[in-house]
């Protein structure tokens, strides 16, 4: 679950990022963030990975005050959350395989555990036969498909996606939307997006934010331009 109480950010050399938001997003749900650029998004992603801290307000990830900890108090909590980026963050000096078992080897994991879920996570999102292969061998879509791997490797509950589609061609963001999808029935999914044909048919909860302020919350909504 991830809960923001009164939750407000001001950069340090910036204006207000986010004024008072406050939501709560239960464990399994699927929410959209949207609204136009400069609005808050990646703000708020920003804020549950403890990336950055709130001016003011509390957040709450799983139970847990994350505001009022310190950043290495945390570890465990971020190892629970997988990210996802417009620009995938994939790693061009290593394999398919190695881009998806980086996280679980920093952790100390076992070689066999390590093979076993890197495989998995492979099988997921579509492309086990794409394990040795390097980034720059590999489309757009499939680099994305990486990132998802990377993202749900360590058995992840939390996934946050900003602007996952933002790089790709419609029908790819689409195949990359369902991945998301299927991924929905054990984990909880926050997706940033200018996507409004994909917003607007998923009929999933739709956080609204414009100028740092939460503007509708709707269940089942819409992208309103
Ligand atoms: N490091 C920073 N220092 C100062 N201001 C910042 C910083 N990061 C973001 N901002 C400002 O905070 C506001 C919200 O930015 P944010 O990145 O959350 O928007 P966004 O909704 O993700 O936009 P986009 O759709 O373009 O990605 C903007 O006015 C932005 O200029
Ligand atoms: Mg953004």
């Amino acid at each position: 679950m991830i809960q923001f109480d009164n939750v407000s950010k001001k950069y340090p050399l910036g204006n207000s990022a986010l004024e008072d938001a406050a939501f709560f997003i239960d464990k399994q749900e699927f929410v959209f963030f949207v609204g136009p650029s400069g609005a808050g998004k990646t703000t708020i992603l920003k804020l549950i990975l403890k990336q950055i801290n709130p001016s003011s307000g509390s957040i709450f990830v799983n139970d847990v005050d994350i505001a009022d900890k310190k950043f290495h108090d945390t570890l465990k909590l971020r190892r629970s959350i997988g990210m996802i980026f417009q620009d995938f963050k994939i790693l061009f000096d290593r394999n398919v395989f190695e881009n998806v078992a980086l996280s679980l080897e920093i952790a100390s994991a076992g070689k066999n555990s390590i093979k076993k879920e890197v495989e998995e996570a492979l099988s997921t999102v579509g492309i086990i036969d794409k394990k040795l292969m390097f980034p720059v061998q590999l489309s757009a879509g499939e680099l994305q498909r990486v990132a998802i791997a990377r993202a749900i490797v360590g058995g992840q509950d939390i996934i946050l996606g900003d602007e996952p589609t933002g790089n790709l061609d419609p029908k790819t963001s689409w195949d990359i939307m369902k991945i998301f999808k299927k991924l929905e029935s054990d984990k909880t999914i926050l997706i940033a997006t200018h996507n409004v044909d994909i917003v607007n048919s998923f009929k999933k909860r739709v956080i609204t934010l414009d100028g740092g302020k939460i503007t509708a919350d709707e269940k089942k909504g819409g992208y309103h331009l």
